[in-house]
């Protein structure tokens, strides 16, 4: 029996997605790479936004084509879009036979093997649970490079616009004992780079489940781990970003310098309306503190342009903050309704037009300040953890490589052809900086 999984949206469902497939793999199912050669699909699905959840519902028709030849061919939907849906998809798609919420992921390999034995099953995994539903885990003899491990689950924010604290339910903390058995596991193995995984890491502990230590101790006894040589962590609040943590940035050598930290919107008004509950004064604060504490950190943001009755005047400050903090790199959305969350109810809406041309002012903004950023590593040495081969051209023998150096910046190295250098941490010297990356010459193999 093969399977092919399709995986949308944050790293926090890419990390569900390589859990699913290392306990299929460990039950003897075959992961494949062609579509046409699965007997099992399973699709990740994100709500966050609304073109994503759009992409899910193609994929289905498409799959529902393909599958009317093939009737042994199930699928099971998880996710976001699944929690939302829920037994929607089992009425309206009959290949679907699972859906399953992120609370349900734990039970999925046993269900795929109940659907398997009885075809006329269809089973439904909705439920939130009141703690973090820990995952057995079934450890390869050697880990990728870079690995997630979740320290919590939900969020309890309610931000106007968000769907996540809906789909994703309360937040719920991992004990910390298990998540720095899963880091030594991961370590002792070969990992060299984890990122700590939540909705709302800066709140780990401060739920109902509680936990014995703070955020800022985890990140001090995990970046302590023997052999452990880089730790990132997403994704963090302003409001709950404390001083520790903060502190945590000059302190602990493993901590890579890069935070990525949603503004949202630079304007008060706007803020307050998202319920967010800080200022643009409040983050301007954070982020001369982090410079304070690691001078060269790397800032990435997450921006909505067009929520609910957003004025130029205040885009222009969402413009004006972006400039004053000079962000790395930010990603950013025209707001979305979603179903059932505060803002679908704000008025007034921003026409489409309008969304679309602020989106585009402050992309342009963006790629100016981004090519500055990048054009500022030239000619400096970074240590850059190799991901993959790329596609760009190299010299006549040599593979181009992709990385990424300490501050999470895309870096580009030519190789000789017969070198695997996956999970390898090269010196680069920086020659280039490009739109979105840089490019570099190794320095000692
Ligand atoms: N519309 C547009 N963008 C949204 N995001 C979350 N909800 C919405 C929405 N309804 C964005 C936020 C968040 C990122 C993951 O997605 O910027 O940080
Ligand atoms: Fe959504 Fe706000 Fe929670 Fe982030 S903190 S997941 S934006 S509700």
């Amino acid at each position: 029996m093969n399977y092919y999984i399709f995986t949308f949206g944050c790293q926090m469902n890419v990390s569900d997605s390589l859990w699913l497939d290392r306990s299929l793999q460990a039950m003897g199912l075959k992961p494949c790479n062609v579509e046409e050669e699965a007997d099992i699909f399973l699709i990740n699905t994100c709500s966050v936004r609304e073109k994503p959840e759009h992409k899910i519902y193609s994929l289905l028709g498409r799959l529902q084509e393909y599958i009317r030849e093939k009737p042994h061919v199930f699928a099971g939907v998880g996710g976001c879009v699944a929690q939302q849906v829920g037994m929607g998809f089992l009425e309206r798609f009959s290949f679907v036979r699972l859906v399953f919420g992120t609370d349900g992921l734990v039970m999925v390999p046993e269900c795929i093997r109940r659907l398997l034995e009885d075809r006329h099953l269809k089973i439904s995994l909705l439920d939130f649970q009141d703690h973090y539903p820990e995952r057995p885990e079934c450890w390869p003899d050697s880990s990728p490079a870079q690995a997630f491990v979740n320290i919590m689950q939900g969020c309890d924010n309610f931000c106007a616009y968000c769907i996540v604290p809906y789909t994703r339910g309360s937040q719920k903390s991992r004990s910390s004992q298990n998540i720095l058995n899963e880091c030594f596991e991961l370590v002792s193995r070969g990992c060299k780079e984890i990122t700590l995984l939540g909705q709302n890491v800066n709140s780990y502990g401060q739920d109902k489940n509680g936990s014995e230590i703070s955020f800022a101790e985890l990140l001090k006894r995990v970046a302590g781990l023997p052999g452990l040589e880089r730790l990132r962590f997403t994704t963090s609040h302003p409001k709950d970003i404390d001083r520790e943590v903060i502190r945590a940035f000059g302190e602990l050598p493993a901590l890579c310098p890069h935070l990525h930290l949603p503004l949202q919107s630079g304007s008060d008004r706007i803020l307050a309306s998202m319920g967010r509950r800080y200022t643009s004064g409040d983050y301007t604060h954070i982020v001369d503190c982090l410079r304070t504490s690691c001078p060269d950190i790397a800032l990435t943001t997450d921006l909505i342009v067009g929520f609910p009755g957003e004025k130029d005047a205040d885009f222009q400050r969402t413009m004006d903050l972006v400039e004053k903090v000079g962000f790395d790199s930010s990603f950013s959305f025209k707001y979305s309704d979603r179903p059932g969350v505060p803002a679908e109810k704000m008025h007034p809406k921003i026409p489409d037009e309008i969304k679309a041309d602020r989106l585009d002012r402050l992309q342009s903004l963006q790629g100016s300040l981004t090519r500055d950023r990048l054009a500022q590593r030239v000619g400096q040495e970074e240590m850059v953890l190799i991901e993959s081969q790329s596609k760009k051209q190299g010299p006549p023998g040599t593979v181009s490589w992709t990385g990424r150096d300490p501050g999470g910046r895309l870096v580009h190295v030519h190789l000789p052809r017969d070198r695997d250098c996956t999970g390898e941490v090269l010196r680069v010297a920086i020659v280039r900086a490009h739109k979105h990356s840089l490019s570099g010459e190794v320095v000692t193999c």
